[in-house]
């Protein structure tokens, strides 16, 4: 059986294009379970999985965990905000409690860059990086790039855009080198104060100017204002960024093509972009959820299979 060439998926940069094409044969055969009656393998029956949440989230959180469910495994949930971090316990020392429990497979968000790559130094369990601070998103770029696979066949020369607030964002770091490792063109739009000054050394083409960019692409990647990471303000108000970076159906109705409209979630409706954007045909944002758990399926399988190896 194919192997993927890493222990861990700390990010996509430590990836290659096979890997990335092994996961996805794999996710086509977990989607088909998914949609069976009996949505359940027995395959992970021998493994424990800790998914150890150090940050918001509902999609991601939600998915890993179904994920790992339907492969069988046995599944322990942490949040930081109920944990004794809040009493001053370290990482290492949280996850090195919890491995003595026998976890073989820890998934972890963080809102540290690379926190992921430290604890993958310090302890022998597979580690799988569900977002670290503004760095990587390494499965959600994976489940973006199967959902564009899915609606247009391929991912090689498709045009994706990726809109917003780049320099904060995973998604998009992740997605770039996904995208760029299967053969894509890959454009970003945004304020120029949200674009980090020297993207072009990844291969992207930036513009600024929203209506050219969706002239261009078959896939505009819509992503949210980061307020959260945000300590200045970085435009002069959400109506000025709505009006110049915000997509409407009225846009969508005046291209001469149909694009396909993805976003990560959380979406800001009417602010990137609005509900008949969200709730139209063209988006894809559904779709890119159900793929999610056959994603985070594949790769959890994948790795297992590595530890058993
Ligand atoms: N897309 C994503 O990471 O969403 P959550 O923050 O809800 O997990």
């Amino acid at each position: 059986m194919s192997q993927l060439s890493v222990n861990h998926l700390l990010g996509i940069k430590y990836l290659n294009e096979a890997d990335i094409q092994l996961i996805f044969e794999t996710a086509d055969h977990f989607k088909e379970v998914i949609n069976r009656p009996i949505k359940k393998v027995p395959s992970l029956r021998d493994i424990t999985i800790a998914n150890l949440f150090f940050e918001n989230s509902t999609r991601t959180k939600l998915s890993f965990e179904l994920a790992e469910k339907r492969l069988s495994a046995d599944v322990i949930n942490f949040s930081a905000a109920q944990s004794s971090v809040k009493k001053g316990e370290t990482l290492i020392d949280t996850v090195n409690n919890i491995l003595s429990m026998k976890v073989d497979m820890v998934v972890m968000r963080h809102p540290n860059p690379g926190a992921g790559v430290f604890l993958s130094r310090h302890i022998g369990a597979s580690i799988v990086n569900a977002g670290d601070g503004a760095h990587e998103h390494p499965t959600q770029a994976l489940l973006d790039s199967y959902s564009i696979r899915e609606r247009l066949g391929d991912v090689a020369g498709k045009n994706v855009v990726i809109v917003g607030d780049i320099l904060h964002s995973r998604v998009a770091l992740s997605n770039i080198f996904a995208l760029k490792l299967q053969g894509a063109n890959i454009k970003v739009c945004g304020p120029k104060t949200l674009i980090p000054k020297h993207i072009e050394s990844l291969g992207v083409t930036v513009e600024t100017d929203l209506r050219k960019a969706l002239e261009w692409c078959d896939v505009a990647n819509m992503l949210r204002v980061q307020n959260e990471r945000m300590d200045i303000s970085y435009f002069p108000s959400t109506r000025e960024y709505t009006q110049q970076f915000g997509v409407n159906k009225n846009m969508l109705d005046t291209l001469d093509k149909e694009i396909v409209i993805m976003h990560p979630g959380p979406i800001n409706r009417g602010v990137e972009i609005t509900s008949d954007v969200a709730d139209s045909k063209q988006a894809i944002i559904l779709n890119q959820v159900e793929n999610g758990v056959a994603v985070r399926m594949a790769v959890i399988y994948l790795l297992a299979s590595k530890i058993k190896s």
